[in-house]
């Protein structure tokens, strides 16, 4: 099959959850987007690979509405995004816990914001606990953990919430390549079993054929979408199965930041 004919399978009959049309976003003079549309499926594994600086944290901004956009639409089930009010989580590039709370009280923080039962918290941060490996330190501050325990009680705080959209924003970076591996599978695991519709964002091009259905190219700033790439690969995948290799150099081709 010619990637054009797996492009036109892959769009076909899916239904929209996420769409973006005509997306520009200047910071003053500075055109960092520069009218990107795409959509995001009902239960897609998207995602943007982008050089740095490209704008991709800015995309997300938009999207979450910390930002307003200087051009064009971001709705949500036909809705305009609207973080109070759809069912989105984020992890961010920079970690984001609180400091007065504890590793689990940060992870409740979020279940009890969603007014989730009692006994739901108890039970989905123990099981986050559990999942992300702070049992043993689930009374440390945030100032006592290192910066990559710290993003593991973020992404436990967001994986608690089994949201219906999970942005995610070059949330493993600052992990060692071990846990890092760890938890993509995990974050497979979690997406396939709640089925929710998760954006990825990273300048990883391994980890992006690793965990994607899809994959959008970003050029350099401003941004605009080079090129759409279908990972048609079974799970799990492997990172040495020559139709990965194959995929992620296409991928690399399709880039060439430098
Ligand atoms: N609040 C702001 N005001 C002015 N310029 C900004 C602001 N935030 C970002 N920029 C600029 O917009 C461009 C895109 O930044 P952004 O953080 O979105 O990139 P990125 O793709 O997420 O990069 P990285 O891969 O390094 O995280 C950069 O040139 C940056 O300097
Ligand atoms: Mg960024």
């Amino acid at each position: 099959m010619t990637n054009q004919q797996l492009s036109e399978n892959y769009h076909r009959g899916k239904e929209v959850k996420v769409s973006v049309t005509d997306l520009t976003k200047k910071y003053d003079d500075l055109l960092v987007l520069n009218d990107i549309s795409f959509n995001i499926y009902k239960g897609e594994f998207l995602c943007i690979v982008g050089p740095t600086g490209c704008g991709k944290t800015t995309f997300l901004n938009c999207l979450s509405r910390f930002i307003p956009t200087t051009r064009g639409d971001i709705l949500v089930d036909g809705q305009p995004a609207d973080p109070t009010h759809h069912d989105m989580a984020f992890v961010f590039q920079e970690v984001s816990t609180i400091p007065w709370l504890s590793v689990e009280d940060n992870i409740r923080f979020g279940l009890k914001v969603k007014r989730r039962p009692p006994d739901e918290v108890e039970r989905r941060t123990e099981q986050m606990l559990e999942l992300v490996g702070l049992k043993k330190f689930r009374s440390y501050f945030p100032r006592q953990l290192s910066a990559s325990m710290e993003q593991r009680v973020v992404i436990a705080r967001n994986f608690a919430l089994n949201p219906d959209i999970l942005l995610m924003d070059e949330p493993y970076g600052q992990l060692d390549l071990k846990l890092r591996y760890y938890l993509e599978d995990e974050l497979i695991r979690i997406w396939q079993e709640i089925g929710c519709t998760v954006l990825f964002i990273t300048h990883n091009i391994e980890e992006a054929v690793y965990l994607a259905q899809r994959v959008l190219v970003l050029g350099q700033k401003p941004a605009t979408i080079k090129e759409e790439i279908i990972v048609d690969l079974p799970r799990p995948r492997n990172f040495a199965d020559p139709a990965f290799v194959k995929i992620r150099d296409h991928v690399t081709d399709a880039i060439r930041w430098w």
